[in-house]
């Protein structure tokens, strides 16, 4: 019998093979997977992360024209945003993710948390209660709310090709989304970054740099796809609809110089990858002698500035 990460990796294959294969697993997701009841604490991290990242880099949202790569299904991020005083917000995604009711479970999260977020960001509660009081649509269309709002969500969108003005967005963010996206493609997206930001404009990209086959699968290590050669992975491990990139910290930094792009704010962490799970022998050539940072992270924070002369 296939490990379970394999039986996984499967039935994303599967789906896959569908025409419309995102949108069926997105049904089934919101009637009987993971989206059904979602614990909206399980996206707490991506608040307390990226205001943690903005207050390292020196960074303010307020005014500023954001946008937001692969915002999936709980827009959490811009709502924070838009609480915290930006300008304009568009979030993009290559598929059509979001909900109306995803949407007013997002806000009735963030008002009912509204004090914990004041502190984590420093604004006042009341600010972003009100403004967020006003982004809750309440039954009404969502997107024609948010967008009179100065939010819109575009998607199915490829951010390879986003035919927007050079130097025209202050902030281009993601969270948990640009280790599932292939390398060539990424490689594009930071050239199409460095165009439409602005001088003085800035990248913050929260990222998990492990293999997620292990979330669900105690059998494997958070390093297990670091053991098969490139032909291998594309072949088990990943399709269309699931798709891990399996790129180390340094590859990421390595995109950002190549398009001018200078460091702003780091950060590696560890948490659930222990030093015990590293045996090199296990792993591909193009991993095996990798500095134990680059293997070992599980967590990867990054800001990189577009330099303003
Ligand atoms: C793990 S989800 C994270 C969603 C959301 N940012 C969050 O933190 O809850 C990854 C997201 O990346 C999106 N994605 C995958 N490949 C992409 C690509 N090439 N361009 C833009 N978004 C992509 C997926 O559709 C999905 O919404």
């Amino acid at each position: 019998m296939l490990p379970k990460w394999r039986r996984r990796a499967l039935v994303y294959k599967l789906f896959g093979l569908f025409p419309f294969g995102n949108r069926l697993f997105d049904t089934v997701r919101a009637t009987v997977g993971l989206n059904r009841n979602f614990d909206l604490t399980r996206r707490h991290y991506s608040i307390v992360e990226m205001s943690y990242m903005l207050a390292q880099a020196g960074k303010s949202v307020k005014g500023k024209d954001l946008v937001e790569i692969g915002a999936g299904w709980h827009p959490v991020l811009p709502a924070l945003f838009y609480g915290m005083g930006a300008n304009s917000i568009v979030m993009t995604d290559i598929v059509k993710h979001i909900k109306q009711s995803y949407v007013e479970q997002t806000l009735d999260y963030l008002i009912a948390h509204a004090n914990e977020v004041a502190d984590l960001t420093k604004i006042p509660a009341n600010q972003l209660l009100t403004r967020w009081a006003g982004l809750h649509p309440h039954g009404k269309p969502w997107l024609k709310h948010w967008s009179d709002r100065g939010i819109d969500y575009h998607a199915p969108f490829d951010f390879r090709k986003t035919k927007w003005q050079d130097n025209s967005v202050d902030m281009i963010y993601s969270n948990s989304c640009i280790s599932y996206i292939p390398k060539p493609t990424l490689e594009n997206i930071f050239q199409e970054s460095a165009r439409i930001l602005k001088p003085g404009g800035w990248i913050a990209h929260n990222l998990m740099p492990y293999d997620d086959y292990a979330s669900s699968d105690v059998s494997i290590t958070p390093l297990n796809f670091l053991r098969y050669d490139d032909e291998s992975w594309e072949r088990i491990g990943n399709c269309s609809l699931h798709y891990q990139n399996r790129l180390r910290p340094i590859a990421y930094l390595s995109l950002a110089e190549r398009y001018g792009l200078s460091i702003r704010f780091l950060e590696r962490r560890q948490h659930h990858i222990k030093k015990k799970m590293l045996i090199r022998s296990e792993l591909d050539e193009e991993f095996r002698y990798l500095p134990e940072e680059e293997l070992l992270c599980a967590h990867f924070l990054m800001v990189v500035d577009k330099c303003d002369f």
